[in-house]
């Protein structure tokens, strides 16, 4: 039987999604594999910031601030949204300087993002951290379940948006979905104050003056992810059938690095970059209280996880990257 229109297309339009604070490290680059996926009118980015020419000009962006209940539920209803990506944060290092707005943003505003979600049936994906562990949880490797007492308000924050999502999907049916991430590196986004923040300066300083200050000790070990595995793992998160999610947050791994590590895999590249460490107290103690390495086997049974990169495609990604960003930066 013939159909007049194209029936994939036709369901997949069913969803329409909203990514709340999109244009930090992450989101931008999320918007474009969903609307890759999805239609390039059926996802909108939000933030509380004026978005560059380049993501104005990129698809449907609408200003929102998670913690205005009433516009925000207006802008998912006015748009018929289905899905809510939630990426409104402040992260460690920012968070540990201003507790009051971090309480706000990362407390607060989940709490309007959950009943806005519950009540117009959304469902919510809300990432986590490797940063929801402290200094009692096994580190080598933390596993999905286990004692959590971080030690940051953004730990906390994030612990406490894991308990209230699952609280809310076994009470009230919220399909809601997490993914604890590591640190994520990317090229042409910029982090935006969290304790990892290093493995994405490197690059740039080694390739434009071949030197670097590290404000990490050089054996500090953490678990990270190049970009495009992180939103490839959340694209498969969302799309997953409900039924085969039997946990609702999963610890997601690629690999573990110190910074001593990354350095000597990008003086393979650029044998004479140089590293040199000024250790900030702040970012180390976080840095010691979080886990060396994630285990995710269960992301890997359940849902097919399977990380890309390791440390060495991670640096040839970053270096090339970086490079043609700088060389095109220079030809204009
Ligand atoms: N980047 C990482 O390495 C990493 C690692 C683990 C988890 N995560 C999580 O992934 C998500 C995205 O991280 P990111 O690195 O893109 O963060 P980011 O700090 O770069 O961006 C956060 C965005 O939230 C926006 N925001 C702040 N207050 C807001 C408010 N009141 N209303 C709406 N938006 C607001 C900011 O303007 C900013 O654009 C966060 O939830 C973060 O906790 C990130």
């Amino acid at each position: 039987m013939d159909f007049p229109f194209n029936v994939s297309l036709y369901f997949i339009s069913l969803f329409f999604f909203i990514i709340t604070g999109g244009l930090g490290q992450l989101g931008v680059g999320l918007t474009k594999l969903l609307r890759e996926q999805f239609g390039k009118n059926n996802v909108i980015l939000s933030d509380i910031r004026k978005p560059p020419n380049h993501v104005y000009h990129n698809g449907p962006f609408i200003f929102s601030d998670i913690l205005d209940f009433k516009n925000l539920e207006e802008i998912v209803v006015n748009n018929n949204i289905s899905w809510l990506v939630h990426y409104s944060a402040v992260l460690s290092a920012v968070g540990e300087s201003n507790v009051t707005l971090a309480k706000e943003v990362n407390i607060t505003g989940l709490h309007n993002i959950l009943d806005i979600a519950t009540k117009h049936a959304l469902r919510v994906f809300v990432p986590s951290t490797i940063g929801a562990f402290g200094p009692s949880s096994p580190r080598d490797p933390a596993p999905e379940l286990c004692v959590q007492r971080p030690r940051t308000i953004y730990g906390v924050a994030k612990v406490h948006a894991e308990l209230m999502g699952e609280y809310y999907h076994h009470r009230y049916g919220l399909d809601f979905r997490c993914l604890r991430y590591p640190g994520i590196i990317s090229a042409d986004s910029q982090p935006g104050g969290g304790t990892t923040d290093y493995a994405v300066q490197i690059f740039h300083a080694a390739v434009k003056s071949g030197c670097f200050e590290c404000y990490l000790r050089r054996d500090t070990r953490l678990p990270m992810m190049y970009i495009d595995d992180c939103l490839r793992a959340t694209l498969e998160i969302l799309e997953a059938p409900a039924e085969t999610l039997p946990s609702r947050t999963y610890n997601i791994s690629a690999m573990s690095f110190t910074p001593h590590d990354l350095t000597q895999e990008i003086q393979k590249v650029l044998p004479d970059f140089q590293v040199t460490y000024n250790v900030d107290p702040v970012r180390q103690a976080i840095a010691d209280s979080w886990p060396m390495a994630l285990e995710d086997s269960a992301a890997r049974r359940d849902w097919g996880w399977k990380h890309e990169y390791d440390l060495s495609e991670l640096v040839q990604a970053m270096l090339t990257h970086v490079t043609t960003g700088n060389q095109l930066v220079q030809a204009n």
